[in-house]
């Protein structure tokens, strides 16, 4: 007779992060021809493949941050002007252990010391945060773990990737790069020993898969690193003061504090020297860069493209120094050094102005120069705010920047509706840059359902030019990718 005492059903409490359209959906589902408004352009053939943080259990603590979630990979194949979707949960080693036990076993945001002591020393990540595809291969990415491989048919997991054990680091950055020119991908990691420490790993993966090379410089203070910059020329980081600490964490406090008494500086490294090469910049004023558009090099200048903000993540980190201080609204900047100069200063502009978040260009272009810069937004000309989530103000509208015009135009989702980020298709491996299709799943709040819709990305104010719809919800996710048909295997 089995022994073990039994566990009461699940029942999420009633937090923000599991309330209305950030419910949990758990659901791992194939639906094939899904139903489409409009028609799906034939070129468009490949997978849409994104990540989310689905939590497969309630809280073990009771409460939770959304960044805690199980990671959820949603796909959406398209061939032939049909949709196909298919959703599963990464198998990490969490969701194994939990699925087991029927019941949460990993308690808050990257803190052992609040696990179940059955598990101790086992793997908490949760592969929630990104999708990335390179040479070959599916990898799902969250930035306190190393990557998990996953088959690009079946979404079924294969397990640890770790680069054939070259991949040093514990933990592997979410937000990886792509040098289109040369194939290789450029990732980092930090808190590299699974921990807070200082240390930050830059490592190089050649176009054929193989981790061939990696630098380690140390950051003035152990802090979140999100993401980065890669130019053809250089490497460069915006580290902020999203501290972390091994003693706060072992008290119970949120693993991350914002802490305004510190700088913000950027460390720029050259891609062929390396870390013998860094050197550091200062920032005027204390903020955050969120997210990275691009980098490209102007002659002897650098220039960093991103969505920052003059305070940091704080309603979901608070200030240990002014807990009472608000979070602001993230603007993209371009940030401009001059690498013949002596001073630790650069020059700062905005990019345009509006506010936005998961900033996307064309992915031929990554590390050069581009012109066509594409974002989630908020335009209340055109609709009002809809209910905080989470995550915050949801966005209402698809943003795009044409540079080349100094223009810029927004795709409104209509009501209740809240796009997610946008992915960047180009119409053909030879098309002009920009000339392709927006791709961005969109939260019908008021039916509880989800929608994939395709913007041609010249004119997203025109309109979609097809909505598939989902007949469910998706739970919201953060990143996504696209893998053209005739990479993928089968
Ligand atoms: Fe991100």
């Amino acid at each position: 007779m089995d022994s073990r005492p039994m566990s009461a059903a699940p029942r999420f409490p009633d937090l923000l992060i599991h309330r209305g359209y950030a419910a949990p959906a758990r659901m791992e589902v194939d639906v094939y021809d899904l139903e489409v408004d409009g028609e799906i352009p034939r070129e468009l053939a490949g997978c849409y493949y994104r990540a989310s943080a689905d939590p497969q259990y309630p809280p073990r603590l009771g409460t939770d941050i959304f960044l805690n979630g199980d990671g959820m990979i949603h796909s959406v194949r398209l061939e032939n002007g049909h949709a196909d979707l298919k959703t599963r949960y990464v198998r990490t080693e969490k969701f194994k252990l939990e699925r087991a036990a029927r019941r949460a076993l990993f308690g808050a945001y990257r803190n052992p010391f609040t696990d179940d002591p059955a598990v101790a020393g086992r793997n908490r990540g949760t592969a929630n945060t990104s999708v990335c595809w390179h040479a070959g291969r599916l990898l799902a990415l969250k930035e306190d773990s190393q990557p998990i491989e996953l088959d690009p048919r079946t979404l079924a997991t294969r397990g640890t990737f770790d680069f054939a054990g070259a991949l040093t680091s514990k933990t592997f950055t979410a937000h990886p790069k792509i040098d289109p020119v040369s194939g290789e991908m450029i990732a980092f990691a930090y808190n590299t020993e699974g921990h807070t420490s200082t240390g930050i790993e830059i490592h190089f993966i050649s176009a054929s898969g193989e981790l061939t090379r990696t630098e380690r410089f140390e950051a003035p203070y152990a802090s979140m690193v999100h993401d980065f910059h890669v130019s053809q020329r250089s490497i460069a980081f915006t580290l902020y003061p999203m501290i972390n600490d091994w003693e706060r964490v072992r008290n119970g406090e949120p693993f991350f504090h914002w802490n305004s008494t510190l700088p913000t500086v950027v460390a720029v490294i050259p891609r062929a020297e390396g870390v013998r090469g860094i050197r550091w910049y200062r920032y005027p004023g204390i903020g955050m860069a969120t997210h990275s558009f691009n980098s490209w090099d102007e002659g002897p200048v650098l220039h960093l493209e991103q969505f920052f903000t003059g305070s940091g993540w704080l309603s979901q980190f608070p200030d240990i120094r002014d807990p009472s201080a608000r979070e602001l609204p993230p603007f993209a900047k371009r940030w401009s050094f001059d690498l013949t100069s002596p001073s630790e200063e650069f020059a700062q502009a905005a990019l345009f102005d509006q506010i936005g978040e998961m900033p996307v260009i064309d992915p031929r272009y990554l590390t050069q120069r581009a012109r066509q810069y594409f974002f989630g937004t908020i335009n209340t000309d055109l609709g009002p705010m809809l209910e905080w989530g989470p995550k915050g103000p949801p966005f209402t509208c698809i943003g795009h920047f044409d540079e080349a015009r100094g223009a810029t135009s927004f795709y409104y989702a209509g009501r209740n509706s809240a796009p997610e980020e946008p992915c960047f298709v180009p119409r053909s491996p030879a098309a002009p840059e920009g000339d392709g299709w927006l791709l961005t799943m969109v939260g019908r709040r008021a039916e509880n359902r989800t929608d994939l819709v395709i913007l041609d990305a010249r004119a997203v104010g025109a309109g979609p030019v097809a909505t598939i719809r989902m007949p469910c919800r998706l739970h919201e996710g953060f990143h996504g990718t696209w893998v053209p048909l005739e990479q993928l295997p089968g």
